[in-house]
């Protein structure tokens, strides 16, 4: 496996893999990696002859007071961890290598990017948009890998590839998660041991969820209403927010259907948490 920094050095090596009539696959990362990355480059490995991890914490994707500066990183740790699985190549680029001096252009969605994690990050997908953009230009992938973790940047980016006829194919995977039911995350390293506890309450309230919808409700609200008392009644927890949504057009519902999205973002202590769960029927 071998690990490169620049644009050039991606495209020489898919450029033989190509000639060699290899299939490639792409797994996006901001790296300091866990199982749930690496389902995501198992199953690319699975399904594909070669494997490209990208390992960039993308300033672009991150707000003014967020947390760009603290974001775990251990590319030496990470190395190890994509050679073990299987990986062929890392792509760690530099911040100067993916924006140049003088970059202005940008990749930008309506409608999908407006709600959820859109309202509390409004600059977060158009920095998703342009480096995933960006990553599929330079790596042409058949095929890229993304966690249903983070439902709503899947969904849209999906709906950016249809949108701009890009020709790849997106791979939606399963949430991974601790036994005792929190969804992995690198960001998971900012809790303390009392908050890790607390934030349990993330899970548990997707649990109550999908045993209300499987049980038969129909009525969103009802649902939402429970989830919300079982999150407000843990004290270290402040909702930023909890919602069902249309699972394509994440637009808000009152109705329970195939393909509802329940997502939610909650706070334990500073730390932004986020858990979602799709219905199906
Ligand atoms: P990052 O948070 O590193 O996640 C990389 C990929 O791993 C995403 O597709 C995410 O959904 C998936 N993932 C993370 N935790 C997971 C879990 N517990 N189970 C399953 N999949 C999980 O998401 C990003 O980076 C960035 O926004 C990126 C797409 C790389 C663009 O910069």
């Amino acid at each position: 496996m071998k690990v490169v920094g620049t644009i050039k050095e991606v495209r020489q090596q898919v450029k033989e893999w190509r000639k060699a009539g290899e299939s490639v696959a792409l797994v996006p990362t901001m790296g300091y990696l866990h199982e749930g990355h690496g389902s995501l480059i198992t199953r690319a490995k699975n399904e594909n002859d070669r494997v490209v991890v990208s390992i960039f914490v993308n300033p672009m994707q991150f707000g003014p007071g967020e947390d760009l500066e603290s974001y775990p990183r251990d590319l030496e740790k990470d190395s190890a961890f994509c050679e073990n699985l299987g990986a062929d190549l890392i792509f760690h680029p530099t911040p100067e290598e993916m924006y140049p001096e003088g970059f202005c252009s940008y990749v930008d969605m309506s409608v999908l990017t407006e709600e959820l994690c859109g309202q509390s990050r409004p600059v977060h997908f158009r920095g998703v948009c342009t480096v995933c953009s960006k990553l599929f230009h330079i790596v042409t992938p058949d095929r890229a890998y993304f966690g249903q973790k983070d439902a709503q940047q899947l969904a849209i980016i999906k709906r950016l590839v249809l949108d701009m006829s890009m020709d790849l194919q997106i791979v939606g995977c399963p949430i991974i998660r601790e036994k005792d039911g929190l969804a992995k995350s690198s960001r998971n390293t900012y809790l303390s041991e009392e908050e890790r506890k607390a934030a349990l309450v993330l899970s548990k309230a997707v649990s109550l969820g999908e045993q209300l919808t499987k049980a038969g409700e129909n009525d969103a609200k009802v649902v939402l209403d429970k989830m919300i008392k079982l999150i407000e009644a843990e004290p270290m927890a402040k909702i930023d927010y909890v919602k069902a949504v249309d699972g394509l057009t994440m637009q808000q519902t009152d109705k329970i259907t195939d393909g509802t999205l329940f997502a939610m973002a909650v706070y334990i202590g500073k730390t932004r948490l986020i858990d979602n769960f799709s219905v199906s029927r």
